[in-house]
């Protein structure tokens, strides 16, 4: 029996969407290792419920950030514990699908490449992630029509139209469900001198947070603790104060939609005014942020159903229908990663190497590595 799976490695969650099964993971991006031993601790929600609380035996990493793999070692144990819980000690190896954000580098998709393959990966591809959700969100990509898709996860927003399989025009800021965390932090220090944790300011986010004015504003009890006295404290924060943050933070989102809109070519423009702008990760539940930016660009704007699990799913649909992308409707264009290692290695990375192996990223919607055996 067949493996095979569908991994969203997101900066906040890692979700695993096995063929035939759906989710099967569905867990914080964070692992904990004893400090002496180098022996993982815990990973998934029970390190998460270390941070902030480890003694100074452990320590507790996200290994990723903005998206990508900001500590590879980190990831790649990560990694091997998932695919351990989710595929156990099967003879057969899982071939992987693992999204990256589009705006991803060389050495960065390398580094997922390698992470998957050294924790068990038998054959890894890569599918760029507003590809992965668009297919997750139930979108025909393989159709000429252009569709706009924008999914803000907790590290990047990912912005781009599709079409025939391919992102036509695409953009990655790093303002996404995160900095909305952030920025409800440091307004609460400067505002009161409060110091709240990442988990208190996700909980005011999405209990009383918004980017748009209501008439019945609601209000939050805070606690957190004086930055002067270094005492307890506790706040009554009004739905009003997070709006005046959060805005315009959507706004610098729907400004980037609006540059790509500028960049689309004119034939798609119908296509997504008739579509609409579909919207997809955490980041996009916040109140009021699909309003917001309907009313920025003019643009009907939805969020997808499953908002979260769209890019796992989109993961999975690719893995299940690999043979059929690449064959029946010849729109999953591969790249040789194998000869750009051996070339960049060289030192033979020249411009005519780049044009053949690497500067054709707008026909791509998933890599693989050539094997020959
Ligand atoms: N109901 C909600 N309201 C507001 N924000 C939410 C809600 N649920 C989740 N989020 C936010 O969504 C973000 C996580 O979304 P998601 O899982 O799509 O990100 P990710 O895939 O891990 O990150 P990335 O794609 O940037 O690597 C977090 O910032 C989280 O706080
Ligand atoms: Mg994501």
């Amino acid at each position: 029996m067949s493996n095979d799976i569908g991994i969203d490695l997101g900066t906040t969650t890692i979700m695993v969407y096995k063929k035939g099964k759906g989710i099967v993971y569905n867990e914080p991006s964070v692992i904990a290792f004893d400090k002496k031993t180098g022996e993982v601790i815990a990973f998934g929600n029970k390190a998460k419920e270390m941070l902030g609380r480890n003694p100074n035996t452990i320590e507790v990493i996200k290994p990723l950030e903005n998206g990508v793999i900001s500590n590879f070692s980190a990831t790649e144990q990560l990694l091997r514990c998932i695919l351990k819980k989710v595929v156990g000690n099967s003879l057969f190896s899982p071939n992987i699908m693992i999204c990256v954000p589009s705006r991803v580098t060389e050495v960065e998709k390398n580094a997922v490449m390698d992470a998957a393959e050294a924790s068990g990966g038998k054959r890894v591809y890569l599918i760029e992630e507003p590809v992965a959700a668009a297919l997750g969100a139930g979108i025909n990509i393989f159709q000429k029509q252009g569709h706009l898709i924008v999914d803000i996860g907790g590290g990047t927003t990912d912005i781009a139209v599709i079409s025939e399989g391919t992102s036509i025009v695409k953009s990655s800021i790093n303002i996404a469900g995160n900095t909305f965390d952030d920025a409800i932090k440091n307004m609460l220090f400067r505002r009161f001198k409060l110091q709240i944790g990442d988990t208190t300011a996700q909980k005011i986010k999405e209990k009383i947070g918004g980017c748009i004015s209501i008439e019945d504003e609601e209000t939050m009890v805070v606690s957190g603790k004086n930055s002067d006295t270094g005492f307890p404290m506790t706040i009554l924060l009004d739905y009003i104060e997070v709006v005046d943050i959060l805005e315009p933070l959507v706004l610098k989102i729907a400004n980037e939609i609006k540059i790509i809109l500028e960049k689309t070519p004119p034939e798609f423009l119908e296509d997504i005014e008739n579509n609409g702008i579909t919207l997809t990760g955490g980041g996009s539940l916040l109140y009021g942020l699909d309003k917001l930016i309907e009313k920025n660009t003019g643009i009907s704007t939805h969020v997808a159903e499953g908002a979260l699990a769209c890019v796992a799913i989109g993961t999975g649909k690719a893995i299940e229908n690999i043979h059929d992308i690449n064959f029946k409707e010849n729109a999953t264009r591969y790249f040789d990663m194998s000869s750009m290692r051996k070339n960049y290695f060289r030192g033979n990375n020249n411009e005519q190497n780049k044009k053949k192996n690497i500067w054709s990223f707008n026909e791509i919607i998933c890599w693989k590595r050539i094997w020959r055996n």
